[in-house]
């Protein structure tokens, strides 16, 4: 894949930050966010932390308005998002870019269809002004000659690059990628990385979080870290200092993550599940 991102400045004018103050959240009265607080600085690339079922995704979907919380704040660009009229609030929404999980592409349309929809439900701009433009996003995330795909026939690493191509064609100034190299090998990940690099130079503005597991690509692409620990950050500040931590936890936490990237967990046959299994096999 090569990516054709060009140094220049685009229609961006103003630069979003997150702060959370005292955040509360659960889907119980267990609550999984305990009086959270971090800040996410504008216009950088900031990685998400922690555990698995620590509440980033959670933390994530209260942000999009998709998960409700108890108490706190969250303030985008100074604006407090639970005090905000729906109205002020889809606006503000509009201008949040997420690349999901799996892409989230819809199975009906094709690649450039999808990559389409934010344009053609929100503008009324012409046809030919919309194709252009989605060309154009798909040929940034090297993926112009499979606009007429459908999402089957896109690999694992190709959906997470349309995803990314739906999410931007917008240009948000404030974007967020749930895992975007989960599931994808060693290179593909490594050139996702690079192109969140080069969205972020081309994007000046943008303010970019990335949930994550892989330590590779945060030491690659994040200038900036949030981990989270029994629903408090437990290191909420710039990568240097997070990889020259010596706080016991976070130690422990760069290196499990690094011996679970090589470890395989098979639960070994008990005797007898061994012995109807070699029946089944001399059979
Ligand atoms: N819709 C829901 N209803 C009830 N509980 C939920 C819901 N979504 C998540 N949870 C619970 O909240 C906790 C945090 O989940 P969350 O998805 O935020 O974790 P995560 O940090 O994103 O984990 P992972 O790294 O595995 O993606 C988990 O214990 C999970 O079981
Ligand atoms: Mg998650």
């Amino acid at each position: 894949m090569t990516t054709k991102i060009k140094d220049k400045a685009v229609l961006q004018n103003n630069t979003w930050d997150i702060q959370i103050e005292n955040l509360v959240a659960g889907y119980t009265e267990t609550n999984i966010i305990k009086s959270l607080n971090a800040q996410i600085p504008a216009g950088k690339i900031t990685a998400i932390l922690g555990g698995s079922g620590c509440g980033k995704t959670t933390l994530l979907r209260i942000i999009l308005g998709l998960t409700p919380h108890k108490s706190g704040k969250i303030l985008i660009g100074g604006n407090d998002i639970f005090d905000m009229t729906s109205k002020q609030f889809r606006s503000m929404r509009r201008r949040i870019g997420v690349l999901f999980q799996d892409g989230a592409l819809l199975s009906s349309l094709t690649l450039e269809e999808n990559v389409a929809l934010p344009l053609k439900e929100h503008t009324k701009l012409s046809a030919d002004v919309i194709r252009k433009t989605v060309l154009d996003t798909l040929d940034l995330v090297g993926l112009v000659d499979a606009a007429d795909y459908y999402p089957a026939e896109l690999s694992g690493g190709m959906k997470k690059r349309a995803g990314l191509a739906r999410a931007i064609i917008t240009e948000p100034p404030l974007l967020f990628y749930d895992e975007p190299t989960s599931g994808l090998d060693p290179i593909t990940s490594a050139r996702m990385d690079q192109l969140l690099l080069d969205m972020q130079s081309y994007y000046k503005n943008m303010t970019t979080v990335l949930i994550t597991h892989d330590l590779t690509s945060v030491k690659r692409v994040a200038d900036h870290a949030l981990l989270l620990k029994e629903g408090k950050a437990r290191y909420n500040g710039n990568i240097d200092g997070f990889f020259a931590s010596d706080d016991p936890y976070i130690l422990e936490f760069i290196n499990q993550q690094s011996r679970d990237h090589h470890k395989i967990n098979i639960a070994p046959a008990n005797a007898e599940v061994r012995a109807a299994l070699d029946e089944w096999l001399k059979s």
